[in-house]
């Protein structure tokens, strides 16, 4: 019998690969010869330094939010990476311990969804054995939908992972069932919250991609429903990475009408950056006299489209088959993996990243800024289920 309806007849599933191919520049040939060794003070063309790193374990996700994997490219065919392409966790580790001595603090997994990486916790364990230069431990912390996490969280815990990051769109069971994709429900992704909270994963932070027309009405419900929690939500402007979602300007809520409209029913006031480089800008819920009441904590906006943050930008990706990219919105990767499994040693690898990093100019949200709306750029950059966020 055909089963196929008149939508499946007409879909269109493009079995492209995602991936930049042929971009990939060795990292040796960036090597001019000179010898960099690692001094934790490297600095790249804009004087900008490498603090935080971000590395991709998987390329897979069980979600499919239209933002990110539009289940149209992202099908049941689509070309995954093979095991064999992945970095191994020893490989990571000892590419890690490279980047720390060049100056990183902060390490964080990412995927597409990290939990569904096998025994994860065994990198972490590994990661978190690693001490920067000044013999501190390193903020080890990762990005996850939250899917996987109440069943996980103390074996996280208890492997080193010291805080979490949940993305989580909305509240409302509907909006978050059509925007994951899967049908997922948002009682479970709650419950994976309470689990990292209990077993002390903090300080938890809540991500929010907020697209106009599709969850602007949960962000008041969200602030209402974190306030006080000791969680700090975080609203995003929705991006335009990747090359898949069909972004527009139009969708974009900017990070302004969101703090506008929080502040209509609770005040909010400005806070300081506690880091150099931070991505979002913090507002904390005022008391009765205009203060920050503390107990009542903070959120943050991160306001990438209308109020780019590249100025002290100081992060580096690794994607799950080791390439290393300098910006979320690169077409171009470093291809680290050639070089460990050739016969590259530490004093290699480290001059190579050192090369690199003083290499970088990217900056691409600002230029985009200064382009206008709608301006489209490259179309073959990386996705952010391939590099993380
Ligand atoms: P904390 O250390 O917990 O403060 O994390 P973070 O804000 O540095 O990282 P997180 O991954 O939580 O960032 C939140 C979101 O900001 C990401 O999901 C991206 O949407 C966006 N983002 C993070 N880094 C960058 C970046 O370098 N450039 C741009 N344009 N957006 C970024
Ligand atoms: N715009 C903004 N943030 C995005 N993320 C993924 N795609 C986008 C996008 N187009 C972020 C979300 C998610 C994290 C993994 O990446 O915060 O929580
Ligand atoms: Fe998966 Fe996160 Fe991308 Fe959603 S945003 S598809 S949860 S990686
Ligand atoms: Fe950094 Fe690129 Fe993001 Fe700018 S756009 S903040 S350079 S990752």
């Amino acid at each position: 019998m055909n089963t196929m309806t008149d939508r499946d007849t007409h879909r269109v599933i493009p079995l492209m690969d995602q991936r930049p191919s042929g971009l990939t520049v060795p990292a040796a040939a960036f090597d001019p010869g000179t010898r960099l060794t690692a001094n934790g003070l490297l600095s790249d063309t804009r004087s900008r330094a490498l603090r935080d790193l971000r590395i991709s374990v998987t390329d897979r996700c069980n979600f499919r939010c239209n933002y990110c994997m539009p289940k149209e490219i992202f099908g049941t065919d689509y070309p995954y990476l093979k095991h064999a392409d992945l970095l191994t966790f020893e490989e990571i580790t000892r590419l890690a311990r490279v980047f720390v001595a060049h100056g990183v603090q902060k390490i964080r997994l990412t995927g597409g969804e990290p939990l569904l990486r096998k025994n994860l916790e065994q990198l972490i364990e590994q990661l978190s054995a690693l001490r920067t230069p000044e013999g501190k431990a390193l903020d080890i912390t990762l990005t996850t939908n939250g899917s996987l996490l109440a069943r996980k969280a103390q074996s996280l815990k208890d492997a080193g992972l010291q805080r979490v990051t949940v993305s989580l769109d909305g509240l409302d069971d509907d909006v978050f069932r059509s925007m994951n994709d899967v049908d997922f429900p948002v009682a479970d992704v709650l419950e994976g919250i309470e689990a990292a909270h209990a077993v002390g994963l903090g300080p938890i932070k809540i991500n929010m991609v907020v697209k106009r027309g599709t969850n602007e009405q949960e962000i008041l419900p969200m602030a209402r429903r974190f306030k006080g929690s000791a969680m700090v939500l975080r609203f995003i402007e929705y991006m335009d990475v990747g090359a898949t979602n069909g972004w527009r300007m139009n969708e974009v809520m900017p990070s302004s009408e969101v703090v506008k409209l929080i502040q209509s029913e609770l005040p909010l006031v400005q806070l300081e950056p506690s880091n150099l480089g931070e991505t979002a800008q913090r507002w904390g819920y005022a008391d009765a006299l205009g203060q920050h009441d503390t107990a009542a904590g903070e959120i943050g906006v991160i306001s990438s489209v209308t109020q780019a943050f590249c100025g002290d930008c100081n992060r580096a990706r690794l994607s799950t088959e080791g390439q290393l990219y300098l910006c979320l919105f690169a077409v171009q990767g470093y291809d680290l993996r050639s070089l460990i499994r050739g016969n590259a040693t530490d004093a290699d690898l480290q001059s190579a990243i050192g090369h690199i990093w003083q290499g970088r100019d990217d900056r691409y949200s600002e230029l985009r800024s200064a382009l206008g709306p709608d301006t489209g750029a490259p179309v073959k950059r990386v996705e952010m289920s391939y590099i993380g966020g």
